[in-house]
């Protein structure tokens, strides 16, 4: 471990930054642009930034303080991605490797944690088995690296050269960049832990009450509500975030692309528990014929018979879903999360379609009724850039990924309503059962 990252004990730093961090939930968006009411704007985005830092940061803490074993976090609970060890350390290692790679920082901290927390297995394909053995740290060398994290960041947030508006070249840039890559990987991590089991997990009442209104579960359950088609006029639609737009954006959101639409009718909601048990329980997972070349590859090789959070125990009547904390008798109201290969097979099945990114874009910002926010939601869309594409300082984040995954517009209950927006451009390979991801259909 390297001296500067063992020199300051986590809960000391914990204990220095408690009132940064709390509330834990940020309340407002922070803009690229000054505010024009406060008497030093400059001073005013240090602390508003150092606050929005904190606050993530901490709340990451505390998804992964609910694993009550430090052996949980080495095992592979989802075969495609790496143990929750490497997803603890990965956000933190993030901000060092490209605040270095931006020479805004002089040195590392901890070279050796930096160079192996920081690439994720996203390249392997579904059938791929990841053998490669890693030689992982311990849990409390990741604390207290997170930890020292924390001292060097707020220093850098302090003293960074800063002027307004930012702009992509600037070293808050970055920290805002890290702090939206951690917000991120809180979604992932939290859904790679559903899938231990729930008894890995701290919950019911060993929860804090500040932990149970963290985490708690939706308690709106019932009945599916009818969905219905909502029709959109045919038009040409605008994608593209404006370069001057004042909050931060990902590379792949800026640039313009028009399409012209001809009519089409989206559905008001997404596709339910409901709507979807009627599919499986139709044979929807037994039968060939509504899945794609594709889907058919990952239905045989993972004999899926139900979505992924969907569980049968054995004396039991039904589905039951496994939420982060608890499992429930299956929510007929809420959302279905599956992949895209399992939306593609329901729509063929229902004898409908996915929307397109543009469609969704165009319903979204123009229909009143239309309801988003609860899950990802699948496109047909394969990933590309809009026209005039440039590469921001994460060069890696999206164009390696152009032309092979799937676009998901939305945004999931995790992610803050300070990060949601319309904009949001999210991209998975089909197969990705580890995010919170559903779909809503379009008429044929
Ligand atoms: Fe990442």
């Amino acid at each position: 471990m390297n001296p500067i990252a063992s020199a300051v004990a986590p809960a000391a730093t914990h204990a220095r930054h408690a009132s940064l961090s709390a509330p834990l939930v940020p309340t407002k968006t922070v803009l690229l642009t000054a505010d024009p009411t406060a008497a030093d704007p400059v001073a005013a985005k240090r602390a508003e930034i150092r606050r929005y830092y904190h606050q993530t940061s901490e709340l990451y803490e505390r998804l992964f303080a609910l694993i009550r074993d430090d052996a949980s976090y080495y095992e592979r609970h989802e075969p495609l991605r790496h143990p929750l060890i490497f997803y603890f350390a990965h956000p933190a290692v993030f901000y060092v490797n490209k605040l270095i790679a931006g020479r805004f920082i002089p040195r590392r901290l901890d070279p050796q944690m930096e160079a192996m927390m920081a690439v994720g297995v996203d390249e392997m394909s579904w059938d791929d088995l990841n053998t490669a053995h890693y030689e992982w740290p311990g849990v409390a060398a990741v604390r207290e690296y997170r930890a020292a994290l924390r001292e060097m960041i707020d220093d850098v947030i302090q003293s960074m050269p800063l002027d307004l508006p930012i702009r992509q070249d600037s070293p808050a840039w970055i920290i805002l960049m890290g702090i939206e890559h951690e917000r991120i990987h809180l979604e992932t991590s939290s859904v790679i832990m559903r899938l231990m089991p729930v008894a890995e997990l701290r919950c019911g009442d060993e929860l804090t009450p500040e932990e149970r209104s963290l985490w708690s579960t939706c308690e709106s359950v019932g009945p599916a509500p009818a969905n219905e088609w909502l029709p959109v006029a045919a038009q040409t639609v605008r994608l593209g975030k404006p370069d001057d737009d004042q909050t931060f954006g990902w590379d792949n959101e800026y640039g313009v692309e028009e399409v012209r639409l001809p009519a089409f009718a989206a559905a008001r909601r997404l596709v339910s528990n409901a709507e979807f048990l009627a599919f499986v329980e139709d044979g929807g997972y037994a039968r060939d014929e509504w899945w794609t070349e594709e889907g058919r590859g990952w239905l045989h090789y993972t004999r899926a018979e139900h979505p992924k959070f969907w569980v049968r125990r054995s004396g039991g009547s039904g589905y039951l879903q496994r939420n982060l904390l608890n499992e429930m008798p299956l929510p007929l109201n809420w959302p279905v999360e599956v992949n895209c290969l399992e939306a593609q097979a329901y729509c063929a099945w229902a004898k409908c379609r996915l929307p397109t990114e543009a469609e969704w874009d165009c319903a979204a910002k123009t229909l009143q009724d239309f309801e988003w926010g609860d899950v990802w939601e699948w496109t047909q869309d394969t990933f590309a850039p809009f026209e005039g594409f440039v590469s921001h300082p994460y060069v890696e984040y999206s164009a390696p990924w152009f032309g092979s995954r799937k676009v998901l517009r939305g945004a999931a209950q995790l992610t803050h309503p300070v990060v949601r927006h319309l904009n949001y451009r999210n991209f998975f390979t089909p197969e990705r059962c580890d995010i919170y991801s559903g779909f809503r259909t379009c008429a044929l």
